[in-house]
């Protein structure tokens, strides 16, 4: 280890803190805008995994790396379809989520699962505790000047050899979102180009295995990537 990343590593644990102390707005606007369409949002994704033929082969394919370790947590979880899928798979998975709406949400539809209000850029985890994390959709509305700081939170809590999937939009827009699941809301999405989260995801040695991209679908707007990392040992 370099003084500069150790310097680095301190830098993104300040930000941490900071954001702890200090909310960002864009993380407030993206709460607000969940809590709003949490109902409306289980409902239009009720079934949507079964529509999904590459979801459920990214999923499996985690589920399958993971094995029998625990725990496992499903990072910005919504109503808890992620969740309730890999509790399907025979993981031991718990949810977290930033909006409380949206774990309200998943308590009802889910109620044999865990669901807890946080944010996965300052979770209350304990360090090298999680056997695998997934954030399906869901870093998609942080920063990509924050997603260092967020990947190094990933880091913290997983433990060597831990694994890692993402899904996300493919691209480079950053989006202002004003209305959506029948609802007027305010917040920022940004597709993100899967190179440039590879490798910032290896800044804090989470080390991309595999990584898909697949073409949209009719509904879609842009092509989507799944990426699956280890945590270093
Ligand atoms: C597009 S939804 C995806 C929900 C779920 N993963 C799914 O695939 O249905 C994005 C979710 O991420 C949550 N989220 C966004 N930023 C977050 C953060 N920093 N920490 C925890 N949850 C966050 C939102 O509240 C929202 O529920």
């Amino acid at each position: 280890m370099t003084r500069f990343a150790d310097a680095e590593r301190f830098a993104g644990s300040f930000q941490r803190m900071t954001e702890r102390a200090v909310e960002p707005f864009d993380v407030s606007e993206t709460r607000a805008a969940y809590d709003t369409v949490a109902v409306a949002y289980e409902e239009a994704l009720r079934d949507a995994l079964a529509a999904s033929p590459w979801d459920r082969a990214v999923l499996g394919a985690f589920a399958d790396l993971v094995g029998p370790a625990a725990p496992v947590v499903d990072l910005g979880c919504g109503p808890g379809r992620i969740t309730s899928y890999l509790a399907g798979l025979g993981l031991d998975v718990f949810g977290v989520d930033l909006s409380p709406g949206m774990v309200e949400v998943a308590r009802r539809v889910h109620p044999g699962l865990r669901f807890e209000v946080g944010s996965m850029s300052a979770l209350t985890l304990a360090d090298a505790s999680l056997a695998g994390a997934v954030a399906w959709y869901s870093i998609i509305h942080t920063p990509p000047e924050r997603l260092r700081s967020l990947f190094g939170e990933l880091a913290r809590v997983l433990r060597p050899g831990g694994v890692l999937a993402l899904a996300f939009q493919a691209g480079d827009e950053r989006l202002r979102i004003s209305g959506g699941y029948g609802h007027e809301v305010s917040m920022d999405a940004y597709r993100l180009q899967p190179e440039d989260v590879v490798g910032v995801l290896a800044e804090e040695e989470l080390i991309v295995e595999a990584r898909l991209v697949r073409q949209p679908e009719p509904s879609e707007k842009t092509p989507q990537a799944y990426l699956v990392a280890r945590k270093a040992a």
